[in-house]
């Protein structure tokens, strides 16, 4: 497993303005939307391409274009919708499959409650879309099932992660499989409730509101 904490001046201060109790709900989503777009070109660093030619108005010249099949892009529903259009805006051609999954706050054990996936993952490169690596629980949840349908490697990108999350993806997986956990910051710990500290809050409920959940 790699763990890539993005460092760039940006992104700090933009998560900072995530943490703020005072940023409301449009400015969140503003926030997060400009945060994963940031990420993401880190978090596609390792994209596979195939080589191309095309011609200039000045002459023919060798490039890029991405391989197939095309990578698939899986926000984990409720607070993982938020990631999803600054993703889509850097990678345009990628497929989206949805997973929603729910943790109990009693037992933070989470369920699937929603899956829309393709059921043949071979050769695909996915990336999981999950705000908050809290206890790993939903994230090692989401990561079997795209291996178990041949996914090649995993990309989770996190706007924050607390240790705990990080060493309960690497008990899982070590490394007998590909998967890299990009996220804007690692922070101290989580609390006796599954928070991260300090952390943002509920990231579901500060993109959309609690709803009356
Ligand atoms: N989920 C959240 O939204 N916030 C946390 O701090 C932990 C899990």
């Amino acid at each position: 497993m790699h763990i890539h904490v993005a460092e760039h001046p940006l992104i700090s201060q933009k998560l900072t303005a995530l943490r703020d109790e005072r940023t409301d709900s449009i400015a969140f989503r503003a926030l997060t939307d400009e945060l994963v777009i940031l990420l993401s070109y880190e978090a596609t660093r390792g994209l596979r391409t195939v080589p191309c030619e095309v011609v200039t108005p000045v002459a023919p010249a060798s490039g890029v274009d991405l391989a197939s099949p095309m990578p698939l892009v899986v926000p984990i529903l409720r607070a993982g919708l938020g990631m999803l259009a600054g993703m889509m805006r850097l990678l345009p051609n990628a497929e989206v499959g949805f997973l929603g999954m729910v943790r109990n706050h009693e037992s933070l054990v989470a369920t699937t409650y929603a899956e829309r996936l393709p059921n043949d993952l071979s050769g695909r490169q996915c990336f999981v879309l999950d705000p908050m690596l809290a206890t790993g629980g939903t994230l090692v949840a989401a990561i079997e099932l795209l291996f178990a349908r041949g996914a090649t490697d995993v990309t989770a990108i996190c706007l924050l992660a607390a240790p705990e999350g990080i060493r309960r993806v690497q008990d899982s997986f070590g490394d007998r499989v590909d998967v890299t956990i990009v996220t804007a910051g690692l922070d101290e710990k989580l609390t006796d409730r599954g928070y991260i500290y300090p952390g943002l809050g509920d990231a579901g409920d500060r993109l959309f509101g609690s709803a009356g959940y």
